[in-house]
């Protein structure tokens, strides 16, 4: 089941975007985020008007992921650009239930938003088939741009037209 993410699921969302602080370029952070900054932040996104979804089990209603849109960069003239970011518990990844997750964030965002945009590190393979399958086109490599667990990684831009193909007028 996919729904708006809650102040209670902020906890769960922490908790799966750690383990991928701690263990691959699926994030960019270096280091484990506290909880009060994951709640800082899930504040600013409802203060921003920023989607955060989650998909939770309809069994036991426990958070198997999430994904959400977030400014591509502060300044003004990015306004109609996203950079979205999904994550599952690596238990639920594989399952089927990413497709449908970036499909319900990329329809929320297109009465606002014009572009979406993925960034990816070349080492996640998965990751990088994953956005492919889901219909965004690769338009870039940013050699080495990213830094982590002592290595430089190139890093892929991947775009979705929000807009039905009117993007470029
Ligand atoms: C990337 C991620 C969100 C994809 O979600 P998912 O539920 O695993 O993906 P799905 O099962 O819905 O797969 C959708 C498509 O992506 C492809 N895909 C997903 N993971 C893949 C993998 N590891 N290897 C190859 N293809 C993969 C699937 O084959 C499928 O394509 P197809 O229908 O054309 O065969 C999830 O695997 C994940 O959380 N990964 C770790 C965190 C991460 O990398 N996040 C993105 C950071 S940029």
């Amino acid at each position: 089941m996919i729904r708006a993410a809650r102040l209670e699921d902020v906890p769960a969302i922490s908790s799966i975007y750690n383990y991928y602080v701690k263990t691959s370029s699926a994030s960019f952070s270096v280091e484990e985020e506290t909880p009060e900054k994951r709640i800082h932040w899930f504040l600013e996104q409802k203060k921003r008007k920023m989607p955060v979804l989650v998909a939770v089990s309809k069994v036991d209603g426990q958070v198997c992921g999430y994904a959400f849109a977030a400014p591509f960069r502060d300044r003004p003239a990015y306004s109609t650009t996203v950079e979205v970011s999904i994550g599952f518990a690596k238990q639920f990844t594989g399952q089927g239930l990413g497709r449908p997750l970036l499909q319900q964030l990329s329809e929320l965002c297109k009465s606002h938003y014009r572009l979406m945009l993925a960034l990816v590190a070349s080492d996640n393979e998965g990751s990088l088939r994953f956005f492919q399958s889901c219909g965004f086109r690769k338009v870039g490599v940013m050699t080495g741009a990213v830094h982590k667990f002592d290595r430089y990684l190139d890093l892929a831009i991947f775009e979705l037209d929000l807009t039905g193909g009117k993007l470029s007028s």
